[in-house]
């Protein structure tokens, strides 16, 4: 299936509507790798509003894996806060540690050995390679699924879990960077990340301000509700 027009929608879309988001300002990879590493463990289970202060209280405390390392975990936990889960604070601090004594302080590009860092998973490794270091890599999060899912596969919703044919979904619709446009992989990911959060929404989705309502298999098909067996909410 050609995906193409349903990329440049997209990414027409974002350019008018993303949020400005401070973890998504460009930088040099080695500058930003570290504050897109804090947003996406914080914002793994935490909204993005509460997320924002957090993140930047965390990033002007530590500014580096160095900064965090030298401290003890127990302070990580107790700048955590109220973000809940706090073993994800654990686990950063823990990561700030690997990534000093394992790659000299550096945040490491390369994706196994992002995920060999604790707390990171394919999800979070996926992230950092694509929004700190512009990889082509899919990133695939429930926001991605949830529009994938309706978009291309004319589902209203995701399968539970991730499955294999999702992932390869993802990766055959990610587009190649053109000649001199080397991040338009890793803005694709943003992007339809973006348009599952603020309008392709699990509930009470707004197809009428959608960009690719007209490309959708869900909508062609009359979206009709989630028919299967683990329906959620
Ligand atoms: N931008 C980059 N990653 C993000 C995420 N996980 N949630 C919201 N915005 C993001």
């Amino acid at each position: 299936e050609d995906t193409s027009e349903l990329v440049s929608a997209v990414l027409r879309w974002y350019a008018a509507h993303a949020r400005d988001l401070p973890w998504r300002h460009p930088g040099p990879p080695d500058e930003i790798a570290w504050p897109v590493l804090v947003s996406e463990v914080m914002l793994q289970q935490t909204p993005v509003a509460r997320v924002e202060p957090a993140w930047r209280a965390w990033l002007e405390r530590w500014p580096s894996p160095a900064a965090l390392a030298a401290d003890g975990p127990g302070e990580a936990v107790r700048a955590w806060g109220r973000l809940g889960y706090p073993r994800r604070a654990l686990r950063l601090h823990a990561a700030a540690v690997a990534v000093v004594e394992r790659h000299g302080g550096r945040v490491p590009s390369d994706q196994a050995e992002l995920r060999a860092l604790p707390g990171v998973g394919a999800y979070t490794a996926a992230a950092v390679g694509a929004f700190a270091f512009g990889q082509r890599v899919a990133v695939v999060d429930t926001n991605v699924r949830r529009v994938l899912a309706r978009a291309v596969q004319g589902r209203a919703e995701p399968a539970p879990a991730l499955t294999a044919a999702e992932t390869a979904l993802a990766a055959s619709v990610l587009p190649q960077a053109p000649p001199g446009d080397p991040r338009l992989p890793a803005r694709w990911s943003v992007a339809v990340m973006e348009l599952g959060a603020l309008v392709c929404t699990a509930r009470a989705p707004r197809c009428g301000a959608c960009p690719v309502a007209d490309l959708c298999a869900w909508q062609r098909a009359g979206a009709p509700p989630d028919d299967g067996p683990a329906r959620r909410g």
